[in-house]
């Protein structure tokens, strides 16, 4: 399997290679750091693997079941502990989809589905969200493409890039069109518990014994360089097969990622945590949100839920040309252009990170290169 670089990489790689002052990608909340932990972990731990358990630390398996509310439904059995929520999805695509299998994605969404069904040889069906409907997915085009050879459909909820929802009932029907052809359904719920206007979402592991659910501490927590994420689903094979293949990839759990995160889960960090990632992210949208409405030249759904959205160029250049401008001197600000999944009048513009002035500083450069730029439109 040869696995292409996608877009978004490429320009993720490309756009920090310029080494720009400021930008508008950041999206994951603020990072701890490790002295917020240190009092909390045993100076003494073995820096070997525990070898308590290859699916991972029963006790941080409770922990992922409790605060993904699983824990109702799903067991310890249920979980697997993997290096973030890529190599949960990676695990799981790549066990389940063989060459000539179909896989419905849905799009815009994560490349990560994408770029692994076609090197693996699977036929890959675009499943569009329509920013008429609020970039919600279009079920009975869902129906039309689903058949017999349905292996999986992935889906990206809360959607990355455009920050919504898929409610309970559109869920239900998509597991319900899976049902009757035997699929599974992936949501990658990375984004799940920075809802801002709705309860939590519902989790597909609670609602298919197909569901799976992918998720991990590096968004809400900020804790992406733990590489600590999970999978969770009732099906007892693909936990296993998802095991197996780990084995010959990363192959057992980082001990320090288990150790910070079974920390960073328990009660006082995390309601510390997520109190704070909140007030910033709403703080951070709310910016974002005036600028977006002050500019004619940007329109957007509001996300509602996440630290990124997709905002519409009403320009007569696409977003790769604007976005070459800003991180040109003045500006020297790095965005990303929705051109990076498929979608080139479109910006996905992240609002992560503290509630302090690194993002109104992105903006006031974006600001200075959009006037520049509307005067020759
Ligand atoms: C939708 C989505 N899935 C997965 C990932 C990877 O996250 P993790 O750090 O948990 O592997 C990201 C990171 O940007 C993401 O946006």
């Amino acid at each position: 399997m040869y696995v292409q670089a996608h877009e978004l990489f490429k320009r993720f790689l490309a756009g920090f290679e310029k080494q720009p002052e400021a930008s508008i990608v950041h999206s994951l909340a603020e990072s701890p750091k490790l002295s917020d932990f240190i009092d909390a972990l045993d100076p003494n731990m073995s820096l070997d693997w525990s070898a308590r358990d290859f699916q991972g630390l029963p006790e941080l398996r409770q922990k992922i079941l409790h605060r993904t509310n699983t824990a109702g439904v799903c067991q310890l059995e249920n979980v697997l502990v993997t290096a973030g929520t890529a190599e949960a999805n990676f695990l799981c695509l790549s066990q389940l989809v063989q060459p000539h299998d179909e896989l419905i994605v849905d799009v815009p969404g994560w490349p990560q589905p994408l770029v692994l069904g076609e090197a693996i040889g699977a036929k890959v069906k675009t499943l569009t969200r329509d920013e008429n409907r609020s970039w919600q997915i279009d079920l009975n085009q869902l129906s039309d493409l689903i058949s017999n050879r349905t292996k999986l459909i992935f889906i990206c909820n809360p959607n990355n890039p455009t920050g919504q929802i898929l409610q309970k009932n559109e869920l239900e029907e998509i597991i319900r069109l899976a049902d009757k052809v035997g699929a599974y359904v992936l949501c990658d719920e990375v984004y799940a518990g920075l809802e801002w206007n709705t309860d939590e979402l519902p989790r597909v592991a609670n609602m298919y014994e197909r569901g799976i659910s992918t998720g991990s501490v590096s968004k809400v927590l900020g804790l992406q360089g733990l590489r600590l994420g999970w999978l969770i689903c009732r099906d007892k094979q693909l936990v296993f097969d998802a095991m197996v293949l780990r084995e010959d990839t990363s192959e057992i759990m980082n001990v320090m990622g288990e150790a910070i995160a079974n920390v960073a889960l328990d009660d006082p960090y995390y309601d510390r945590a997520i109190r704070k990632a909140r007030q910033a992210g709403l703080h951070n949208l709310a910016l974002l949100d005036e600028f977006i409405k002050n500019r004619a030249e940007l329109e957007w759904q509001k996300p509602a839920a996440g630290l990124i959205g997709f905002c519409r160029l009403h320009m007569n250049i696409d977003s790769s040309h604007l976005a070459e401008q800003l991180i040109k001197s003045p500006y020297r600000t790095f965005v990303m252009p929705g051109s990076a999944y498929g979608y080139p009048q479109y910006l996905r513009l992240g609002f992560g990170g503290k509630a302090d002035n690194a993002l109104e500083d992105g903006l006031r450069r974006l600001q200075s290169c959009l006037d520049k730029l509307s005067k020759y439109q």
